[in-house]
């Protein structure tokens, strides 16, 4: 599984505009079941919904050319510390099961009709949805900083840190800021993310990458 993910990291890019086919019933069946999973892990309350309207914005259709988006996450969750982050973590590992399975995605923190989403999750914090499907493209590559530019290591960088720098400056972040830096000593790292609306989410889908790409079991948090 580990290694599909990884794949994955390096295939999944925004779509935008999606074919609006509905999910097969295979392909709901597990998207369902992985969100069950994230959602008692992490007492999160994220809901995979298909609706007859479109959640895209105005501003999502016209200026990002949105289409075709019927079926979603809607990530969200009891407001508490550092929910943000967890969403963003738990979203990540959505958006990288989806697209092991065939599926892309669009992660829409703005653009999208947040009244008529909150009518599906009511009392809880929404952070973003995230459109799921299939797109009409694969996406580009993002234009990315350097690892230099991102991170730093006390002595000679070991292969599992510059992994996981590899694989966080994968992970996509809110108007593409790539706002974080990484720093190691050891087996410690540390992660710290500009503070902006969007830092929260954007740390834990960085964590989620970085993880993923240097192995959990070669480094701690700090
Ligand atoms: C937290 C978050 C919020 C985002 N919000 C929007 C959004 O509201 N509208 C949009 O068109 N794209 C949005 N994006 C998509 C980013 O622009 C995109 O991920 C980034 O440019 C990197 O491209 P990539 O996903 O292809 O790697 C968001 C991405 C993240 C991670």
């Amino acid at each position: 599984m580990t290694e599909q993910m990884k794949k994955a990291m390096t295939e999944r890019h925004t779509v935008r505009k999606f074919d609006g086919t509905p999910l097969s019933d295979s392909e709901k069946i597990i998207l369902k079941s992985r969100v069950d999973e994230l959602n008692n892990k992490f007492s999160l309350s994220i809901a995979l919904i298909e609706s007859e309207k479109t959640p895209v914005s105005l501003l999502g259709k016209t200026l990002m050319g949105g289409t075709g988006v019927y079926s979603y996450f809607v990530l969200a969750a009891d407001n508490r510390e550092k929910v943000d982050e967890m969403l963003g973590y738990a979203g990540s590992d959505l958006c990288l099961y989806a697209q092991m399975n065939g599926l892309n995605t669009w992660w829409m923190a703005g653009t999208f009709s947040r009244k008529y989403v909150e009518g599906f999750v009511s009392g809880k914090k929404i952070v973003s949805i995230i459109a799921v499907g299939h797109g009409k493209t694969q996406g580009v590559p993002h234009k990315s900083k350097r690892m230099d530019q991102v991170s730093s290591y006390a002595g000679e960088a070991p292969e599992w840190f510059k992994n996981g720098v590899e694989a966080a400056l994968l992970a996509p972040t809110a108007i593409n800021q790539q706002a974080f830096t990484i720093t190691g000593e050891g087996n410690k790292v540390c992660l710290t993310y500009k503070s902006g609306p969007m830092s929260g989410i954007d740390k834990g889908i960085v964590k989620h990458h970085f993880e993923l790409g240097a192995g959990r079991e070669n480094f701690e948090w700090v």
